[in-house]
């Protein structure tokens, strides 16, 4: 199949990856209620269709945080990239840099911070804060040192939602012997993967943190060490120690409230990512694209506002810019194009984007993704 679309780019990953896998990127937490809405909200979104309007020159281009994006869009960060495809997270960095837009690299990347920075492309890095503060403030340092220009502080998750596909899969919380049958069943059924990822895409580990991790020999091991060992004790006065200790731009991922928009704020953040963390967290919560407006209205003077959950195409971009966000964020789609084909299916993937936000730019009759407003949107 070629992939049109990146609902095309979920379909051929489900086909190549290991079924755990393709179910740990696609699944949301508890009822998936969250990422449903997340879908359902932006679909619904109606655009205006204006006519007879000057659209010889677009301008994508958005300048933030020191950085010039050529289209309003990032790489949100995904864990375990290096898993879906062979050294995945540098694949990925690469795609991101062709199209010249951020790749945000996890705390729990399988390739570490030096590795993805190697590809001349240093990533945006984003920051789970472990209990192990000595080690935190290392790896920023690290961060830094490969010059990464922006830190994204992920706040919405100070403990794992339950995410009912990995226990069913096996991925969580199963006992070696089921977790070695699966993992032999799986790469028989899916050889491809079983020769890119399993065979040439080691070491498994998660490379910015096998430091600090000290149980466990399996990436899923160390995932599992790892949510033993979110923080949960954070508050807007740790923003001090971060602030300390990253000296650059910080962006704080996962505000879905515009109280806490105001905190980070007041906490020094000069970037927000409204989010549910693609419903993978409390699910029942709003959908970031019905969170946005108010936030935007509540800090979009002070901050860079982006958004991220749910944005499945160029058209969803445009909605997103509408209501308020600076850029748009995507996370599975980049995981399914990068599970679906590596690198050159994560370029076309954002080509896609590209091109459909071209499209929607030329049939709202907007011009300039600057002034994309409400006045874009069918609110009668
Ligand atoms: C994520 N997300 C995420 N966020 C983060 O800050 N650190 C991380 O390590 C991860 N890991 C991760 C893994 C997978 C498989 C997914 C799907 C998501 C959340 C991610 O950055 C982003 O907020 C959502 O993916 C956005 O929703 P969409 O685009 O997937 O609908």
């Amino acid at each position: 199949m070629k992939a049109a679309s990146v609902s095309d780019y979920r379909e051929l990953a489900r086909r190549r990856l290991p079924h755990i896998f393709f179910e740990y990127i696609d699944g949301g937490s508890y009822a998936e209620e969250t990422l449903r809405r997340n879908v359902a909200d932006l679909e619904a979104i109606a655009l205006r269709q204006l006519v007879m309007r000057d659209t010889t020159k677009l301008d994508m281009t958005v300048q933030t945080l020191g950085q010039t994006l050529k289209m309003p869009v990032g790489l949100a960060p995904v864990g375990m990239a290096g898993m879906y495809a062979r050294r995945g997270e540098t694949q990925a960095a690469r795609a991101a840099a062709a199209a010249g837009v951020p790749f945000c690299l996890s705390t729990v990347g399988v390739c570490s911070v030096e590795e993805v920075a190697a590809t001349g492309a240093p990533p945006w890095f984003q920051l789970y804060m472990l209990k192990d503060r000595g080690y935190m403030r290392e790896l920023l340092q690290r961060a830094k040192a490969v010059g990464s220009p922006v830190l994204v502080f992920t706040v919405d998750l100070p403990t794992p939602g339950s995410r009912y596909r990995d226990i069913r899969s096996g991925f969580s919380g199963a006992g070696p012997l089921r977790a070695a049958l699966t993992q032999a069943w799986d790469g028989i059924t899916h050889p491809g993967w079983t020769w890119d990822v399993f065979v040439h895409g080691r070491p498994h580990t998660l490379g910015s943190v096998q430091g600090a991790v000290t149980e466990g020999r399996r990436v899923t091991d160390f995932l599992a060490w790892i949510a033993k060992n979110f923080d949960r004790s954070v508050t807007w006065k740790d923003m001090d120690w971060v602030r300390e200790t990253w000296d650059g731009p910080i962006v704080v991922k996962g505000v879905l409230d515009p109280e806490d928009a105001r905190d980070a704020v007041r906490a020094g953040a000069q970037g927000l990512v409204v989010s549910n963390h693609g419903g993978r967290q409390l699910d029942g919560v709003k959908s970031s694209i019905s969170a946005l407006p108010r936030i935007a209205q509540a800090v979009g003077g002070d901050v860079e506002v982006y958004m991220d959950g749910g944005v499945r195409s160029g058209l969803d971009v445009l909605k997103a810019l509408a209501l308020g966000a600076k850029a748009c964020f995507v996370g599975r789609p980049w995981a399914w194009a990068l599970g679906a084909g590596g690198q050159p299916a994560v370029e076309k993937m954002l080509d896609v984007l590209r091109a459909e936000l071209a499209v929607a730019m030329i049939l709202t009759g907007c011009t300039d993704v600057r002034n994309a407003g409400r006045s874009l949107l069918d609110e009668g």
